[in-house]
């Protein structure tokens, strides 16, 4: 058992579905609250006094001392493209002189000189980026994440992605889930036949990542001058068929119809977004699926244009965030910092965005009943912030907030000794 004591607030989303519209923002917030941890689940949430009289004084239990901090779930972040080798720092730089990122793609940089390196990495050098990564978002606070390949494009170098996914996972605390993301891009090998591609990724890629029980969804790219929304139709349709759920990267450059096609498929999320049209909302708002934003994108980028969050929430869609972890265009592990920008760029409250970063993010990874909230019953996925109220998450912006995580009920930030 843990105890979790001398908070100065609890603040969660509550619920195990993906929270929309007014409700984005509601959420409970506990002065002086203690929590108690049992066999890897929350057991307890409410006041001293409460707790002293449903488990005694608790001589036994490990205690965590919350210094006066507030506890929130551990971040879960739903969309990374984590087992990546090599970097792009010269591409950076060439931004930063004024190049864009569709340009360097076009030049062959961007994803194409990632998926050089990638191509050219073991299994094994790919599954050590990943820990590195991973030690990073567990530093700030992220329990649970997505994971897509999509730098390997053809069969081998793709399912050596999800494997080293897999070998990472197993000896760290973040749980990962993965995502075959063949259709990331064309390769060049296929530049003059890409509906060949298009037939490898849903006759054998598909199938073999299915399989081996390496991926649980399967997402695109589906962006004009990659992946029409046709051809994203046929990879996403041939994922369902092998049981991987859909969700898909639309609209993020230019309306490419992704919101209208994530809603026709009932995928779990449609990313990016921040060239929706009123009619991809439209369709959104309908639909169930969660809208996952990625601000981090647009600020790397350096674009005026950020996601329409507002309007999103307005219409009554699911919100939730990530860090689009990659090294082209968001190269952070930090969920603190998304939500930063969440709140500063997006224009979403701190409720809304905390909602966003844990409960409708476990949601849009089919995981909403397990992890994403402080309430009785689920994980104990739990973060202390170094801070007097959830407010400060935002308020007090560039620093590492996070002072404890614990995972499944067990202490692994500090790392105890
Ligand atoms: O989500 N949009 C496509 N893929 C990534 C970028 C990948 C890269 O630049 O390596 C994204 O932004
Ligand atoms: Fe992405």
């Amino acid at each position: 058992m843990l105890l979790i004591h001398n908070l100065a607030e609890v603040a969660t989303p509550e619920g195990t579905t993906p929270r929309r519209g007014g409700e984005q923002g509601r959420v409970r917030r506990f002065r002086d609250a203690e929590v108690v941890c049992a066999a890897g689940r929350i057991a307890f949430v409410g006041t001293p006094e409460e707790r002293r009289r449903r488990f005694g004084e608790m001589p036994d239990a490990e205690r965590l001392d919350g210094r006066g901090g507030t506890l929130i779930p551990g971040f879960v972040d739903p969309h990374t493209h984590l087992p990546w080798a090599g970097t792009r720092e010269e591409e950076f730089a060439a931004r930063l002189a004024g190049r864009t990122y569709q340009e360097i793609a076009a030049a062959g940089g961007g994803i194409l000189a990632t998926v050089a390196s990638t191509r050219r990495a073991s299994e094994e050098e790919l599954a050590t980026c990943v820990l590195r990564r991973m030690d990073q978002m567990l530093a700030w606070g992220t329990t649970t994440a997505e994971a897509k390949s999509g730098y390997g494009l053809n069969l081998g170098d793709e399912l050596k992605q999800l494997r080293a996914i897999r070998r990472a996972a197993a000896s760290h605390p973040v749980h990962l889930v993965p995502t075959l993301l063949a259709a990331h891009e064309v390769p060049p090998e296929h530049r003059g036949d890409r509906g060949r591609y298009v037939d490898l990724i849903c006759d054998e890629i598909v199938p073999a990542a299915a399989e081996g029980g390496l991926a649980r969804f399967c997402d695109v790219f589906c962006e004009q001058g990659v992946f029409s929304a046709a051809e994203s139709r046929r990879v996403l349709e041939a994922g369902a068929r092998h049981g991987l759920a859909p969700r898909l990267h639309a609209d993020e450059f230019a309306d490419s119809g992704g919101a209208a096609l994530a809603a026709a498929l009932g995928a779990l999320s449609a990313d990016h977004l921040m060239a929706v049209s009123d009619a991809g909302i439209e369709a959104l708002a309908g639909s169930g699926v969660t809208a996952v934003l990625l601000p981090g994108t647009s600020f790397f980028l350096m674009k005026k244009l950020y996601a329409p969050a507002r309007r999103l929430v307005a219409a009554g869609v699911p919100v939730a965030l990530a860090t689009d972890c990659n090294p082209g265009s968001s190269h952070t592990e930090s969920m603190p910092m998304i939500v930063v920008l969440a709140v500063l760029q997006l224009g979403l409250t701190i409720e809304e965005s905390l909602t966003a970063a844990t409960l409708n993010a476990a949601c849009s990874l089919g995981l909403g009943a397990e992890i994403g909230s402080v309430e009785t019953g689920k994980q104990a996925d739990l973060v202390l912030l170094d801070a007097p109220n959830l407010l400060h998450l935002a308020y007090h912006y560039g620093i590492n907030p996070v002072a404890a995580v614990v995972k499944g009920g067990r202490l692994v930030v500090p790392r105890p000794v």
